[in-house]
């Protein structure tokens, strides 16, 4: 099946009450290891390329992968999505190579370390809108900012820093008119997000709560959504790495924020961890090995683990059958004649 509008997926879970996992990819085994996972799972899926992905492996060549992909598993919904666009010439030029969704994460400058306006980043991310729509690519923005550092993007800092207020939230869901909301409650990106085990109170779910309650039907996403698992920590940490000690976003939050208008939910870290424990154990026990394949293979069946374990926890397993995919110029259509709406309904205080 051709490539499926993220809008169209999310619609969908609003409509099942589930989450949907946007697995971040920079090269093959990865993709072929989120397919694996969807496959294994019967789920839709979200696979995203950040931009240090996109250079990393040329555009031309992942987004071809993606294609195969999709050839190869006709039977699941998958959607392209561009992590973290920091302007509106990255959103387009992900648009322009078949993508079909974009972030464009205003809430940084283009610079992606510095916090925008709240004016910069409304006027900035309507401009993604307005272009996208009229193709039929989905929008995912951001309003409040993340904690971490990734590949030189982010506003570092914790992830308690800037947390969305509701009010902000409802004001830019009605000026821009994106598809997919993503909140900032406290988690970051990367592996060190928390130093002790967080209990209920350490990420901001009231927040994401309120903000549900004030637009009951928009998408929210969890960015920053690795667990960071300890028995991943513990394989990488035993043949030969240095992690030090560190705590993720625990599941149960995460299904607590999908209860409440959680769409999307970002993991990178995890698998990175799942793949580079696998790597060093198959360098460390067996040194004389130098087929890349001898460990390549481990280490993508590590990562179609947690990404089928994660499909199953978040409730997108099982649903890849329930929808026939609309084509992008029929999504196109829709937002031009308002039957796709981009206009948030807001519910009083
Ligand atoms: O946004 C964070 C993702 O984990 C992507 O990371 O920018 O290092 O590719 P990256
Ligand atoms: P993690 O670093 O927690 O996996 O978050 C990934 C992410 O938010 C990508 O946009
Ligand atoms: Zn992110």
């Amino acid at each position: 099946m051709p490539l499926v509008s993220m809008r169209q997926l999310l619609d969908e879970a609003a409509k099942g009450g589930y989450g949907v996992g946007a697995f971040n990819v920079n090269d093959m085994e990865q993709i072929q290891a989120i397919m694996a996972a969807a496959k294994e799972t019967k789920s839709p899926v979200i696979v995203q390329a950040s931009r240090g992905a996109r250079q990393f492996a040329e555009d031309l060549y992942l987004f071809k992968l993606i294609q195969a992909a999709a050839e190869l598993n006709p039977e699941i919904p998958i959607a392209m999505h561009q992590d973290h666009g920091n302007s509106f010439e990255t959103c387009k030029s992900a648009i322009e190579l078949g993508y079909t969704s974009v972030m464009m994460d205003g809430s940084l400058k283009e610079d992606g370390k510095t916090p925008s306006t709240f004016e910069e980043n409304v006027a900035v991310t309507k401009r993604v809108v307005d272009y996208a729509h009229e193709r039929g690519v989905t929008v995912e923005g951001e309003i409040g900012v993340l904690g971490g550092v990734e590949d030189g993007h982010g506003a570092g800092g914790s992830g308690l820093d800037h947390i969305t207020d509701p009010d902000q939230a409802v004001e830019f869901a009605e000026k821009t008119g994106v598809d997919a909301l993503a909140i900032a409650i406290g988690t970051s990106h990367g592996a060190y997000k928390f130093t002790k085990k967080p209990d209920g109170s350490v990420l901001k779910m009231d927040v994401l709560i309120a903000i549900h309650k004030r637009l009951p039907n928009t998408h929210l996403v969890m960015h920053g959504s690795s667990s960071v698992p300890k028995d991943l920590q513990d394989v990488v940490n035993q043949y030969g790495g240095k992690l030090k000690e560190t705590w993720g976003v625990p599941v149960e939050e995460i299904q607590l924020g999908i209860r409440n208008g959680v769409r999307k939910i970002n993991v990178d870290t995890d698998n990175r961890l799942a793949m580079t424990g696998a790597i060093r154990k198959v360098l460390w026990e067996t040194p004389e090995k130098f087929d890349p394949r001898d460990y390549m293979k481990p280490a993508r069946e590590a990562m179609k683990k947690v990404v089928a374990l994660r499909m199953v926890q978040f409730g997108q397993a099982g649903h890849a059958g329930d929808y026939a995919p609309i084509s992008i110029e029929q999504i196109a259509k829709g937002y031009k004649d308002g039957t796709l709406s981009t206009q948030p309904l807001v519910a009083a205080k």
